[in-house]
């Protein structure tokens, strides 16, 4: 029986599994025997893998976080692509599961012809060329649950608030979860960041009696903000804080200093959405179908609702940040507020 590899690397989120699930009963049903890796690359690179089975992982679908475990491990930094290669040189195909970076090691394989399907996979949603990656839905819904449980506290003790989300270089989650929650302002890496217009706005919510509740992304340029730290192999920095240091500098500015909250992790887990967990189940059998169908380098990817794919190349090195017609509307529902 030919033989397909499957791996999901980067961060976390909770449509993983169902994902996982559905590639593994469709490439079973195309006649593939299907092995997982353990650890996103690293357990590629160190032959670490498990059997997956239709039978034994026909009902984790709806599981937060990866039944394979992850990692953050570069292969092409480490120098280790021809110990993939060799790993995989009796294997039929690889599915990975990944955000940008965990994909851009899959253009990279796929450069020496071997069938190789990725599957977009972060809370960040930006990597280029899909409407959506697995995993964002369900954080913006853990957003919105997260600001329902702080407006009592909010509103009761007049107190503004800082609510931090993760995204990285985009601001996805944060319009989504101020779009979708009760918050009154986003601030996001799109554009450029004002305390003058941060200031006004808390100041006019003050004349309605309304304490703030802001969204900061984590990418929030910050004119003078504090260098961040390179985090992991890929070269990434660790943003999380800066709504402490924006806290300051409102103090500063004259403001009451608002209450500062890191969602943080709490985004990543949870039952997953049930958009979410769908466009898993699609995208997995999708992939599979590819890997059947030999169509290797390319990532699946939703356009108009409809699953199709592109060249892994095309994605590599963009990044799908949010479109100014969204924030525009956007910030129209969170004037009225
Ligand atoms: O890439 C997904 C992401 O959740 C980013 O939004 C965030 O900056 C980063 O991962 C956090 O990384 P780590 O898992 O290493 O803390």
């Amino acid at each position: 029986m030919p033989k397909v590899g499957l791996l999901t690397g980067g961060g976390d989120s909770s449509a993983i599994n169902a994902a996982i699930e559905a590639a593994t009963i469709a490439l079973e049903q195309y006649g593939f025997q299907v092995t997982g890796f353990k650890n996103g690359w690293d357990g590629l690179v160190h032959n670490q893998s498990i059997p997956l089975k239709s039978e034994e992982i026909a009902n984790i679908r709806q599981l937060p976080g990866t039944y394979l475990g992850t990692s953050r491990f570069n292969p092409i930094r480490q120098g280790k692509i021809e110990e993939i290669l060799n790993n995989l040189s009796d294997f039929a195909g690889l599915v990975v599961i990944g955000g940008d970076d965990t994909l851009s090691v899959a253009a990279e394989l796929a450069k020496s012809g071997l069938p190789v399907v990725g599957i977009p996979q972060t809370i960040d949603n930006d990597v280029w060329g899909t409407e959506r990656c697995l995993g964002f839905e369900t954080a913006v819904t853990r957003i919105v649950e997260a600001i329902a449980e702080l407006v009592s506290t909010n509103v009761s003790h007049q107190k503004d608030m800082l609510v931090e989300v993760m995204g990285r270089d985009s601001g996805w989650l944060a319009v989504y979860g101020a779009m979708l929650s009760g918050a009154h302002e986003f601030l996001i890496p799109e554009e450029p960041f004002s305390l003058e217009n941060l200031k006004e706005r808390i100041e006019q919510l003050r004349t309605k009696n309304q304490p703030a509740m802001i969204i900061v992304a984590e990418g929030v340029d910050l004119p003078n903000r504090k260098p961040a730290e390179i985090q992991d192999s890929f070269g990434n920095q660790a943003f999380a804080g800066v709504s402490f240091q924006l806290a300051e500098e409102l103090a500063e500015a004259g403001l009451s200093k608002p209450r500062t909250v890191v969602l943080s992790y709490l985004q990543r887990g949870g039952k997953p959405a049930v958009s979410d967990e769908l466009l898993a189940l699609r995208m997995g059998r999708k992939a599979a179908e590819l890997i059947h169908r030999s169509q290797g380098g390319v990532m699946v990817a939703l356009k108009q609702n409809q699953l199709t794919s592109i060249p892994l190349a095309d994605v590599i090195g963009r990044r799908q940040r949010v479109p100014q017609e969204i924030i525009d509307f956007a910030r129209g529902l969170l004037v009225m507020r």
